[in-house]
């Protein structure tokens, strides 16, 4: 669909007049890595997920890319699809789109999942990597550049047990372009914190996070736990960053459970 000029990709399953549940992907993934989470849920719930621009089929548009804008992209796709509601579950970047947006616009949220996320914004080094990453990709390439990401994305014991999953990572990262790549990486290193906005979250919040996620550690989570009161922190067992997709089978429980808590 076009909106506001930009081709979005995006499925919507489940029942019209459900509630409604929006998945956003982390970098550089795609909306496929959903798959899982979409089929389990779409019997009794709308089901969004979309690509964020410059992610899957999704178009990059002209000029820089920014967590702002993403969440602008996630609003006109709201409005576009006439969702009025929704529950967010963000992963990683998808996460600090969520956080962002609740700043802006949490009347239109019920409530929030976040997974393997944390509020802070990138420290010097962070940025450094980030600046690194962007020379790599330059220099080496974006197959190269999906080689060294993995290593640190999944947890160890899935190099064994997740091939397919480790496999179709690889691939999501491939089919992201060079440029936008490069473009979403600046925008994630000059990201704003938002752990300074968290207590002002009055609704529901699920914290989710892979026991062995290396990016945004259980110590990240855990901070956030502490500061969004009332929320609920669920450790992943035999999962890294990926914890939707290296444990598919408790993560769909702990958010099905927490969704049903909401409605
Ligand atoms: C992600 O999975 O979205 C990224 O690891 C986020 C980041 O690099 O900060």
């Amino acid at each position: 669909m076009i909106i506001n000029n930009l081709l979005v990709s995006y499925t919507d399953e489940g029942q019209h007049g459900s509630p409604v549940i929006i998945f956003i992907h982390g970098f550089p993934f795609n909306k496929s890595m959903w798959k899982l989470q979409q089929e389990e849920l779409k019997d009794n719930y709308r089901v969004i997920t979309y690509d964020i621009r410059g992610h899957g089929n999704s178009d990059a548009g002209t000029g820089d890319f920014s967590i702002e804008l993403f969440v602008k992209d996630l609003l006109n796709l709201m409005d576009a699809l006439k969702i009025d509601k929704a529950i967010l579950c963000g992963l990683s970047m998808g996460g600090y789109i969520a956080l962002n947006a609740m700043e802006k616009y949490n009347e239109r949220f019920d409530a929030l999942i976040l997974s393997d996320t944390q509020c802070i914004a990138d420290t010097p080094e962070a940025k450094e990597k980030r600046i690194k990453a962007i020379e790599d990709i330059r220099k080496t390439g974006v197959e190269k550049y999906a080689e060294e990401s993995i290593k640190n994305l999944f947890a160890s014991e899935s190099f064994t047990t997740r091939l397919k999953e480790i496999e179709d990572v690889r691939e999501m990262i491939v089919k992201t372009s060079k440029q936008s790549l490069i473009r979403t990486l600046l925008a994630l290193s000059v990201r704003k914190e938002t752990c300074s906005k968290l207590t002002e979250i009055k609704m529901p919040v699920l914290i989710l996070v892979g026991k062995e996620d290396k990016i945004t550690p259980p110590a990240a989570a855990q901070f956030m736990f502490e500061k969004i009161k009332g929320s609920f922190l669920n450790i992943i067992e035999h999962a890294g960053h990926l914890s939707n997709l290296e444990n598919p089978g408790e993560f769909n429980i702990q958010i099905k459970k927490f969704i049903a808590s909401v409605y």
